[in-house]
């Protein structure tokens, strides 16, 4: 196992170590938010046009801390999950473990298939094996501009494809669109609904004062018409995340 993969930022044994201290303090308003957007998206799918899905591929759930333990996975018949990380299979295991069922309790999630990789690597192949299943990229493509062999130019315009790849199935993600201090960050709103693209220099417009933000290149993830919404993610004291989530209809 790469040491890298223990340490790095968003993954591996730091990463979980602040996690577990965070889930259930700093970060509860945003997992609350993400809550709501994928019991909205629930909705959506149990109600909209078309087929429901069988199944859900979750890319880079890590530990789950962002991810409602009850109400969501168990919609799904099947869950497949593909991170990197070594540490994250064994604690999201341990998060989203069946409770002992009695008679009348809603169900438990599925247990995932955990397949230990990139999606970049798995995603085709999960794609044509599973036609109807739906994708969920949690919180990671925001997380691909640290990718030293390519240029920023080439990962924004990777970032802008995936959309086509997966034309003609319900998929949603949420991810980080811009990064700063959150001393410079203008925090009177916590989040909001556009119908429309925000531009990058629009959002920052809109919600930092002052320094300088880092933006995640996300800007071309979803598609024009996708409805999106915004929120504040204060990842520690200092540093705050804006995340963009929106969902894809199979029809569109
Ligand atoms: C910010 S964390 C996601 C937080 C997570 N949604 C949660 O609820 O705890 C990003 C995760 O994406 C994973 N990751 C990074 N690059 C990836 C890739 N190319 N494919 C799949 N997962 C990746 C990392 O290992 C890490 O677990």
């Amino acid at each position: 196992m790469p040491s890298s993969a223990l340490i790095s930022e968003s993954g591996g044994l730091l990463w979980h170590a602040k996690a577990l201290l965070r889930h259930r303090g700093l970060w509860s308003d945003f997992n609350n938010r993400v809550e709501r957007f994928l019991s909205d998206w629930q909705v959506e799918l149990e109600f909209g046009e078309g087929q429901r899905p069988d199944g859900l591929i979750l890319l880079g759930p890590s530990g789950g801390w962002c991810l409602p333990t009850q109400g969501f996975l168990e919609s799904f018949s099947e869950v497949i999950a593909v991170d990197p990380d070594p540490a994250a299979r064994a604690i999201f295991q341990r998060r989203f473990r069946p409770k002992t069922q009695a008679a009348g309790d809603t169900p438990s999630s599925p247990k995932p298939t955990w397949v230990p990789s990139t999606f970049e690597r798995v995603l085709p192949a999960l794609l044509t094996r599973h036609s109807n299943h739906a994708v969920l990229f949690c919180n990671v493509l925001g997380q691909l501009r640290y990718q030293d062999e390519k240029s920023l130019e080439r990962i924004e315009f990777e970032l802008g494809q995936i959309k086509l790849m997966l034309a003609g199935r319900h998929w949603a993600s949420f991810h980080d669109r811009i990064s700063g201090e959150t001393a410079s960050a203008d925090l009177h709103e916590l989040e909001f609904f556009s119908a429309e693209p925000v531009t990058t220099q629009t959002l920052a417009k809109r919600v930092a004062r002052t320094g300088e933000w880092l933006d995640h290149l996300t800007e071309r993830v979803l598609p024009d018409h996708t409805p999106r919404r915004f929120m504040a993610w204060p990842i520690s004291r200092e540093r705050t995340h804006w995340i963009e989530a929106g969902w894809v209809g199979r029809q569109t």
